[in-house]
């Protein structure tokens, strides 16, 4: 295993080299790596309307991941201090077996609202009788994803009685393979609605994806022992999980937690965090209460195992994951080869978050670290730079006095 022990002790280029030589990155992407102006205006031109510049966040790595066996590097934009310390942390806990993770087929679905239905029960049943015709005509060798082996697996009807008279839903079930698949889901329901319209003698109305992707799953686990993070760690953390098992406002910031792993290697990948961040809660909330997306238990040896399971819609190919130029370098870092696998490290990380989470709001709290990370910030924002960044921030720290005039005083007396 590579040594990533203090790694956020050294500078930059020796991190980048670090970098490179774990991810086999070239020089020039290297280069893309430290350029300030890595997505071009043009190609943001192309991506958005009314475009007038970029928004740049923090890209950090979190290390000491061990999934299924394999070393990673995962990178994670964020703009939130602590969040890839303790994810680098939960994972480090966890060597050395670390994650061990799987995900279900890249399965999304599609929904077809029919309204104006004249017998909605006659046309379910007449849809569900020529399902095998429907999904045929749907993967004509030129539709989305046919040729790589995806496309329409599956379809399902469901009947509603709303205000404006029943409605007739038509789910398609399509296997997206390497990509997040809006784009081909989409394409599928916009194709097929005119034949449901035939069938049914129904209006179609949206024609659109779920997010709420049940189908499209990846999970992770691991253990934790109790040699190696304390007894009263695991106590901690089974009294913090069981507090959001039970309580639907704790359950929603334990999630937020999770989220914050998830979202940061969502975004340096380029993909689109608004969809597994709707995912994700609609997944926690599926009994009708929102409930924790991870859960722990004590083994039979008194370790901690905890476990993930959560919606991932997220791809390779399409969208920003070709089109931005670090979430390219993001995917070649974490050396992902399937849509599949991506999901499955996002899955160990947002597990990883939690559990380093629970482990310090449970004993010693957060506040003290991220009091160091803000005593931090205040100083650089006051002009501090180098070595008296951290000189300042402790004696702030010290004086419980974390103030930028305070960090300006201290500079003034230090120049
Ligand atoms: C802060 O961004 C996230 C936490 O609130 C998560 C949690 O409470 O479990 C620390």
């Amino acid at each position: 295993m590579t040594s990533f022990s203090g790694f956020y002790k050294l500078s930059r280029k020796e991190r980048l080299a670090k970098i490179k030589e774990f991810a086999g990155l070239s020089d020039d992407e290297i280069k893309t790596l430290e350029s300030a102006d890595a997505l071009g205006f043009e190609t943001a031109d192309r991506m958005v309307e009314n475009a007038i510049g970029t928004f740049q966040l923090p890209l950090g790595v979190a290390v000491n991941f061990v999934i299924n066996g394999q070393e990673k590097v995962v990178p994670m934009a964020t703009e939130e201090p602590s969040v890839i310390a303790a994810a680098s942390n939960g994972a480090k806990l966890a060597l050395p077996e670390g994650f061990k993770t799987g995900s279900t087929d890249p399965i999304m679905i599609g929904q077809i609202q029919l309204v104006n239905v004249p017998d909605a029960r006659k046309s379910a049943k007449e849809i569900i009788a020529k399902k095998g015709e429907i999904i045929k005509l749907a993967n004509r060798p030129d539709a989305p994803m046919v040729k790589y082996g995806g496309g329409v697996k599956d379809l399902e009807c469901k009947e509603y009685d709303t205000p404006r008279g029943k409605m007739l839903v038509v789910y398609l079930f399509i296997d997206c393979r390497d990509a997040m698949g809006a784009n081909a889901v989409n394409t599928f329901c916009e194709m097929l609605a005119p034949e449901f319209e035939k069938l049914t003698g129904a209006k179609a109305r949206l024609r659109i994806l779920s997010n709420f992707a049940t189908q499209r799953v990846a999970r992770a686990r691991a253990v934790w022992k109790k040699e190696v993070i304390g007894e009263d760690a695991i106590e901690g953390i089974l009294d913090a999980y069981e507090f959001a098992a039970a309580d639907a406002y704790r359950a929603a910031t334990h999630n937020k937690g999770v989220m914050n792993g998830v979202d940061a290697v969502v975004i340096a990948t380029g993909n689109d965090w608004r969809a597994v961040e709707a995912g994700a809660h609609a997944y926690a909330s599926m009994s009708g209460r929102c409930l924790p997306l991870t859960r722990y238990k004590k083994t039979r040896q008194g370790d901690l195992e905890g476990e993930i399971e959560l919606p991932m819609a997220v791809g390779l190919v399409g969208g920003a994951t070709k089109t931005h130029p670090v979430a390219k370098l993001a995917v070649k870092m974490l050396g992902v080869k399937s849509a599949g696998e991506l999901s499955q490290v996002i899955a160990a990380v947002g597990l990883s978050q939690n559990f380093a989470a629970l482990k310090a709001l449970s004993t010693e709290g957060i506040q003290r670290g991220h009091m160091e990370l803000h005593a931090r910030n205040v100083a650089v924002a006051a002009g501090a730079k180098g070595k008296q960044v951290d000189e300042i921030a402790e004696k702030m720290i010290g004086e419980k006095n974390i103030r930028q005039e305070r960090a300006t005083e201290l500079l003034g007396k230090k120049n």
